[in-house]
């Protein structure tokens, strides 16, 4: 039987009626037609899911919808600014870290993570922060360029 519960996403409340056993990508997806939010392998294996929940990136296709009540849950449809992308949306596409776009979400998502943590990561680092993503198409080689320049481009707007 449906349950209401009520979720934060991306700064709006929805309150919904969602089944016990559905998980947070399904609902983000199905319900609240936030289809930035990627499925590839469904069972924790890829990282395509990954949302931001209370700053921490949480693979969603694991995660029930009715365990986020009460947490700030943040999508890529959350990160830019109006029209402005998020500097780490925009060192993507600047670096050409993007081909199919499929892991893409999930990997912005984790390095915007990191670097609110980490303003200054080591490249050992951002590679440890995106270990849990799978990319079938760039080599992660450009991923990692985009996450360094990010973090220069966020340092040097804080000074
Ligand atoms: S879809 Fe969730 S980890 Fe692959
Ligand atoms: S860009 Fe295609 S899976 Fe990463």
């Amino acid at each position: 039987m449906k349950q209401l519960i009520e979720l934060s996403v991306n700064g709006e409340t929805y309150e919904l009626a969602v089944e016990p056993q559905a998980t947070l990508l399904e609902v983000l997806r199905n319900d609240l037609g936030l289809t930035g939010t990627k499925e590839a392998c469904g069972t924790g294996e890829c990282g395509s899911c990954t949302v931001l929940i209370d700053g921490r990136p949480v693979l969603s296709c694991l995660t029930l919808a009715l365990d986020c009540t009460g947490q700030d849950i943040v999508t890529i449809e959350g990160l830019a600014e109006g029209e402005r992308m998020s500097p780490v949306q925009q060192a993507f596409q600047d670096c050409g870290a993007i081909q199919c776009g499929f892991c893409t979400p999930g990997m912005v998502l984790s390095a915007t993570a990191l670097l609110e943590e980490n303003s200054r990561p080591t490249e050992e680092e951002i590679r440890k922060a995106l270990e849990g993503h799978l990319c079938r198409c760039t080599g992660y080689n450009k991923i990692i360029e985009a996450v360094n320049k990010a973090a220069g481009q966020m340092a040097a707007r804080q000074k």
